[in-house]
């Protein structure tokens, strides 16, 4: 089965004060058609940048390389106009802050109307006919008088709810949905959930779905990736990459999450911050902050090893008796 999906070899530089500054480095994965693709990881590892390289909304002078092939064509090297046709119609995304895509000053019916009738060419009446059922999909009541409404004129919920109908208008194969939930409560964000999950059942799109929490990923994601410093350190399926973590940086997410059943033990955060994408430690980007870490792991940088069961850059986790009796 070819994947829908697959990025090979993905890397972001931007340019710094010293010089191109590598923001995301030799990212590999895929998503197969009808798959929840979860990636996870802290703030400014580097899940926004990979998300918008795949749209190919970078910032202006950020240099791209790598594969994106989607559907069996690279989009790496296509200019502006096939792009058009990729964005919105074949892959869609929702932001991460809803209130940047939603343009203010532009009704809800002009946001949803303007992107189906560029894409479809259909005429007014079609595309508002269109942009309720989009609207009752994503359950916001009285749809036809919400096409009439501006953005501010919702909850945070229903903004977001309004940025996925626009995401979805012009039916994609992919989404992209970055942080959905992160700015809402946590009854809304439940309910965010279950409606991409939902609406994922009923188009069969596949969904690449970025967000720090890994509750809402364990319930959500068919397979998931972990980013630290712009790099992959481990993937698998949801439920081994949560269940059983290799990589001491997974385990440090998890360790530090509430534990609903399990509420006398402590939260242990990771000790110290993810690093600056200019000053990268040597060795393994996590070793200052990792428990495990050994001589080599200042030294050298993990490769990131194909296992039974996923991927994960960790030679002392994934194989502790091996690296000692190498020392
Ligand atoms: N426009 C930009 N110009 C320069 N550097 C940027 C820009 N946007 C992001 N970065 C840097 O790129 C790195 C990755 O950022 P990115 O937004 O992808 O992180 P993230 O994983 O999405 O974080 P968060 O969880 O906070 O959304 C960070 O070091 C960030 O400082
Ligand atoms: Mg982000």
């Amino acid at each position: 089965m070819t994947a829908l999906l697959e990025v090979e070899g993905l890397t972001i530089r931007l340019p710094g004060p010293q010089g191109p500054v590598t923001i995301v480095e030799d990212v590999d994965f895929a998503v197969q058609e009808g798959q929840v693709f979860g990636i996870a990881g802290e703030s400014g590892s580097g899940k926004t940048m990979t998300a918008l390289a795949l749209l190919r909304l970078l910032p202006p002078r950020a240099q791209l390389t790598g594969r994106i092939v989607f559907k069996g064509r690279d989009l790496v090297p296509l200019g502006s106009g096939a792009l058009r046709e990729v964005r919105g119609q074949q892959i869609s995304m929702v932001f991460q802050d809803p209130m940047t895509s939603l343009h203010p000053m532009l009704s809800i019916g002009r946001i949803l109307t303007d992107v189906y009738r560029t894409h479809s060419g259909a005429g007014k009446r079609d595309a508002r006919q269109r942009a309720v059922e989009m609207l009752e999909a994503v359950r916001i009541p009285d749809p036809q008088s919400a096409l009439d409404s501006f953005p501010h004129q919702f909850s945070g919920g229903m903004r977001q709810r309004i940025a996925i109908a626009a995401a979805l208008i012009c039916g994609p194969e992919l989404l992209i949905a970055d942080e959905p939930t992160t700015a809402l409560d946590v009854t809304v964000q439940a309910g965010v959930i279950a409606l991409l999950d939902q609406l994922r059942e009923d188009t069969g799109m596949s969904v690449i779905l970025i967000t720090h929490d890994l509750g809402v990923m364990s319930s959500t994601a068919d397979e998931l990736t972990v980013m630290y410093a712009g790099r992959i350190v481990e993937s698998g399926t949801t439920r081994r990459v949560l269940q059983e973590p290799r990589h001491p940086y997974t385990s440090g997410l998890l360790g530090a999450l509430p534990h609903p059943e399990r509420t006398d033990q402590p939260l242990v955060p990771i000790p110290g911050s993810p690093p600056a994408a200019h000053e990268l430690p040597s060795g393994c980007a996590f070793n200052p902050r990792c428990g495990l870490a050994v001589d080599s792991c200042r030294v050298e940088r993990p490769a990131l090893v194909t296992l039974s069961d996923g991927r994960a850059a960790c030679p002392v986790a994934v194989a502790p008796a091996a690296v000692k009796a190498g020392q």
